[in-house]
């Protein structure tokens, strides 16, 4: 994965913050989407029959679409199809869909995309390599894999049936629902999922993404299609140290992806932008996951938090949208961002400053201060140093100046900043 995305693809790099929704059947009965059937918790047939009550009843996408921009989101990703198989948009490849087989009965697909781009949000959607309801699926095994290990069913083939032909037929299908995908909704974003139970050249990963960039060049898509994504997708933790290319952290606002009526374990509006701010000063995105109800209603648990969140991005717009990763580890004790120009430090402070925060090892002078959102003066006190040595930067903070969530002190340098690294005198 390179550094940067070329032009026609920075404005993934640049939006910061994505929602991802994860909607579907397993709504109605609340259960762990796909995995509570793969696992054996839940019958498949008492899984499928969440098929006939699914209502969407209460949806309105451009509710949705209202929060998120709200939520300081610059793209949302949607499930179009998760593990179960189940598409939210009227494919022609099966008849396994929410417009043929349930009581919502329409193209739900459509309708978030319409919504989204009445915003100029731009649209991700997630879509399962693997499908656990494909009666094709289940046929072959990962090259290497014992032939007498008897796997899961729903992805792997009893001994001795294994079948390469009707593996082909399933990549058939695949490639059938992608191009409905590209075709009728020309997604920003293709967000992949499921790749784990076959190898590379099983899934023909090449020429998936070769497909893509003929048919719609330009989409973003996800590091989970082996070998060729455009980005990492860690999941539900900020890697302590960043990953080098672009990356998007993956996270649930409670501890489930879908709805799961049980789960209040919901992080806070503190805990969000603590998420926010580490994983954009490491220089990535962060897609924060929703689980609307089955009638399309958020909670209102969740949506009280997309909105807190982004009135936090609000007032910090300029630490956040178009930034660069910060300082390296070391320099301050906390996370940073650097302006496109690379001329202004935003530095994130979690913490109630004693007296003062500190930056180190930056030769640049700074030239002023501010608290961004409240826009007032910090004064700033260059201490220490020789020559070529930077010495510490002091920034007196008071508390009437903090932010209740997190506050972020912008220094803007007298050229592009200019670290240092090296040490004198061994
Ligand atoms: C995990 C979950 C899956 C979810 C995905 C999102 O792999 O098992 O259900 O869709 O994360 O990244």
């Amino acid at each position: 994965m390179s550094d940067q995305l070329p032009a026609a693809k920075r404005w993934f790099t640049d939006g910061k913050l994505g929602v991802f929704i994860h909607w579907g059947i397993y709504a109605v009965d609340g259960v762990a989407e796909s995995w509570s059937f793969f696992d054996g918790r839940v019958p498949y047939d008492t899984y499928m029959a969440q098929l006939d009550g699914f209502g969407a009843e209460h949806w309105d996408p451009d509710a949705w679409a209202d929060l998120f921009v709200r939520a300081g989101a610059r793209y949302a990703v949607l499930t179009a199809k998760h593990h179960d198989g189940v598409a939210l948009w009227d494919t022609q490849a099966n008849d396994l869909s929410v417009v043929k087989r349930t009581p919502a009965g329409r193209d739900l697909l459509a309708e978030y995309v319409a919504a989204l781009r009445r915003r100029d949000i731009k649209v991700g959607l997630y879509y399962s390599h693997l499908d656990w309801s494909h009666p094709d699926y289940a046929t072959i095994r990962p090259a290497g894999q014992d032939p007498d290990e008897r796997g899961n069913p729903y992805s792997m083939p009893a001994t001795g049936d294994e079948d390469p032909a009707r593996w082909d037929a399933f990549l058939a299908f695949h490639r059938a629902q992608l191009t409905e995908l590209l075709d009728l909704f020309a997604p920003d974003l293709l967000w992949f999922d499921g790749e784990w139970e076959r190898g590379a050249d099983q899934w023909r990963m090449a020429e998936i993404a070769a497909f893509i960039e003929e048919r719609r060049p330009g989409t973003v898509v996800n590091g989970r299609l082996t070998g060729h994504g455009d980005y990492a997708t860690p999941e539900q933790g900020v890697p302590v140290e960043p990953p080098p290319g672009p990356w998007e952290l993956c996270l649930t606002i409670n501890d489930s992806w879908g709805y799961q009526p049980q789960d209040d374990h919901h992080k806070s509006p503190r805990q969000l932008v603590r998420v926010l701010a580490e994983t954009v000063g490491g220089g990535g995105n962060l897609l924060l996951d929703v689980g609307p109800r089955a009638d399309g209603t958020i909670l209102p648990e969740q949506a009280d938090r997309l909105e807190k969140l982004g009135a936090w991005a609000a007032r910090h717009a300029a630490a956040l949208y178009g930034t660069g990763r910060g300082l390296p580890h070391g320099h301050f004790y906390g996370p940073s961002t650097l302006s496109a120009d690379r001329r202004t430090l935003y530095l994130f402070l979690f913490d109630r400053p004693n007296e003062y925060a500190v930056v180190r090892g930056v030769r640049n002078a700074v030239r002023s201060a501010r608290v961004l959102g409240s826009d007032t003066p910090v004064r700033a006190e260059r201490v220490g140093g020789l020559g070529d040595v930077p010495g510490w930067e002091y920034l007196y903070v008071s508390d009437d100046q903090l932010d209740p969530l997190c506050s972020v002190i912008a220094l803007d340098l007298d050229g592009e900043l200019d670290l240092y690294r090296e040490h004198t005198r061994d």
